[in-house]
């Protein structure tokens, strides 16, 4: 007898909730196959394509896969929409109707940064303290603010921080009551946030914008998703892997796997139920490109997906796509009903032998959902808590199957591949680079936005010809190629090529192609610790090299910032600095703590007489560390003790 974790109920399909006994594998003894009867809740999924749920409706009416512990997030966010939190009565209830321990519940419910366990103020302001957003003004806007609210009630008002809300070309983002407002003022952001304390409702603009024609599409303006049509057809799977394998395709994410492998991997499992998932969750600070990409080429992406369930045997995907791109979600949306509409999704598509369903997740919040193994424990409705690896998720993923699991840039480029050849995908390079790139540049320049460039180019066309070059045509001081992970380069390195091996070489790292620029009035250290304070924040807390590391090097960076700090202490500071860089480096059990310690192990590399002059003079060179309002600042971050 198969033993499969995953049931389909059927249930009435006007009943929301309810329960319902099946079988299920006997807990410990995972890879048995015998079973013990088991009880589940049954909650309708939101599906965020409704058409998606008219078409399972369709075909199995009353019909709802459900999931131990998949549905929490639904019931959570129905609870939320209701009473603005999440009341303790109503948890506890919650708790009663589907035979969850609340503290099960409350673990879940308190990870998320979406959930509320107290009521929220009328205006909830929350202001981006991220790379891009700091660099342009957020903190004097959020000081400004706290000015014009000096006098307001806590009920009324409250003024928050928030991890970056991917509208880094658009500095300073904020969000008042979980919608995003960018390019803000603080007159502006009063504004917004006394019409919300007098109860008046709030839009978030989402400014119309045709759709931008890009080099990637192989198909312009005639008939989408040819590949997908050729390939049910052919069945040509081990094709699609040896073209992927030629390409070199590696994944667009940030540890740029090859492709071609990972596929494989899942391929030649031989447990039938396997999934496809779509990591479009990007939420480190700078990075942008995946927006661009679901906003203009949300065909390419369905069609890289639908190629992956074909090719290793998964019938089902999930396109996991952060809470705050509503836009990019409706879009996807739509996309998905043209598809189930067309054949290109569902049982037997496009007349073949092969099913493929596919639904859009949208993720409760936090950088940590991106990493892909706590990806899937948010959607199977746990914390998102990174598993230890090895198992990797191609043998033992979601829901413990062999699970695909791509950077949305990674699938736009299988379609490219398969439609136009090998050849062209490695002509499209230059210096023996292959394909095209999106990147993201915001910082400091004239023209932030995400640009369309071939691999390999120099950063300094990305930034000088893409991005209009340093805003008011000041002198560039550096540059992160990568967001925060990838640590900061100087200004005489701009020439490195944007590519895997070149910017390794660099000693940083192509990641997700999110260049942040920095003129010559930013302080380095002050840099340094924005991104060491965004690790610290994001940190899921499950291993103690990252907890208590980046909160650790925090403190050191903001003592750094602060002077009066005698030599004595300062060499033996940077020597825990390096011992602990290394533990959090070589223990830590995911990429975030891993890579916590490189935005100042490269400030202290490539920027060392900054540093120096702080700690030992007690001067800041471009005058932002040691002043009042840095101090206060400080005082008001999670966790900082200054
Ligand atoms: C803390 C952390 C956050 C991550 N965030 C993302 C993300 O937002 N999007 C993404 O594609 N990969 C992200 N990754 C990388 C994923 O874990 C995974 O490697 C990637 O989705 C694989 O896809 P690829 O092979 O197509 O690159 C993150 C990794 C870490 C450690
Ligand atoms: S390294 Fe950090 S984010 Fe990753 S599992 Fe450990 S505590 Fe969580
Ligand atoms: S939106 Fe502020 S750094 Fe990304």
């Amino acid at each position: 007898m198969p033993v499969s974790l995953f049931a389909y109920i059927v249930c009435d399909a006007t009943k929301s909730t309810g329960r319902v006994a099946f079988f299920a594998p006997r807990r410990e003894k995972p890879n048995a196959c015998y079973l013990q009867r088991t009880c589940l809740s049954v909650v309708c999924r939101r599906f965020s394509a409704p058409l998606r749920a008219a078409h399972l409706l369709e075909n199995m009416p009353g019909a709802f896969c459900a999931k131990r512990g998949a549905v929490i997030f639904d019931d959570l966010r129905a609870i939320q929409l209701r009473y603005g939190f999440l009341p303790k009565a109503e948890l506890e209830g919650l708790s009663k109707r589907t035979q969850t321990p609340l503290y099960q519940i409350h673990s879940v419910a308190s990870f998320y940064p979406h959930f509320h366990l107290v009521p929220p103020p009328k205006a909830e302001i929350r202001v981006c303290a991220d790379m891009s957003c700091h660099l342009n003004g957020a903190c004097e806007l959020r000081a400004d603010l706290e000015r014009r609210f000096g006098n307001s009630h806590p009920d009324d008002v409250q003024i928050r921080d928030v991890s970056c809300l991917g509208r880094c070309d658009h500095a300073p983002a904020i969000s008042i009551n979980d919608h995003i407002f960018t390019d803000v003022t603080a007159a502006h952001a009063e504004q917004i946030a006394r019409s919300a304390i007098r109860g008046d409702t709030i839009h978030e603009p989402h400014p119309e914008q045709a759709r931008i024609a890009c080099k990637a599409d192989p198909y312009g303006e005639n008939e989408k998703y040819g590949v997908v049509r050729k390939l049910v057809q052919s069945k040509a799977w081990d094709d699609v892997l040896a073209q992927l394998r030629a390409a070199e395709l590696k994944g667009m994410g940030g540890a740029g796997f090859p492709t071609s492998m990972k596929w494989d991997l899942v391929r030649k499992q031989p447990d039938p139920v396997k999934y496809v998932v779509c990591n479009a969750d990007e939420s480190e600070p700078g990075t942008i490109k995946d927006r661009f990409i679901m906003t203009n080429l949300p065909h390419l992406l369905i069609e890289g997906m639908i190629i992956a369930g074909l090719v290793t045997g998964a019938r089902r995907g999930i396109l996991y796509i952060r809470h705050e791109y509503h836009l990019q979600e409706e879009i996807l949306g739509e996309e998905i009903r043209r598809c189930y509409r067309s054949g290109l999704l569902g049982k037997k598509i496009l007349g073949g032998s092969l099913d493929f369903d596919l639904e859009i997740f949208a993720s409760p919040g936090g950088y940590i959902c991106g990493e892909e193994s706590a990806l899937i424990e948010a959607i199977e409705g746990h914390r998102a808590e990174p598993r230890n690896k090895p198992p990797f998720p191609g043998q033992i993923g979601l829901w413990q199957k062999p699970t695909v699991i791509n950077n949305v840039e990674t699938f736009i480029n299988v379609p490219q591949i398969l439609a136009r050849g090998v050849e062209w995908f490695a002509t499209q390079g230059v210096g023996g680079s292959r394909g095209l790139k999106f990147v993201g540049v915001s910082g400091q320049v004239a023209r932030p936005g995400i640009f369309e460039v071939p691999m390999g180019v120099p950063i300094r066309d990305a930034i000088f010809n893409h991005a209009g070059g340093v805003r008011g045509g000041r002198p560039l001081k550096a540059f992160a190629p990568s967001g925060p992970s990838s640590g900061y380069l100087p200004a005489s390195m701009v020439d490195v090529r944007l590519d895997f091996k070149a910017l390794a070489e660099a000693g940083s790292m192509l990641g997700s192609g999110a260049i942040v620029v920095c003129d010559d009035t930013t302080c380095m250290l002050d840099m340094a610790l924005n991104a060491v304070r965004f690790y610290r924040n994001e940190s899921c807390g499950k291993c103690v090299p990252c907890r208590a590391g980046s909160q650790k090097m925090a403190d050191m960076l903001v003592r750094w910032t602060q002077g009066g700090v005698p030599e004595s202490q300062y060499r033996a500071d940077l020597s825990l600095l390096d011992e602990l860089s290394q533990a959090m480096s070589l223990t830590s059990i995911c990429g975030l703590g891993q890579i916590a310690p490189a935005p100042i192990q490269s400030v202290l590399k490539h920027f060392r007489a900054e540093v120096d002059v702080h700690v030992l003079q007690g001067q800041c060179p471009s005058g932002i560390c040691f002043t009042a309002a840095a101090r206060a600042g400080e005082a008001q971050r999670v966790g900082i003790r200054p």
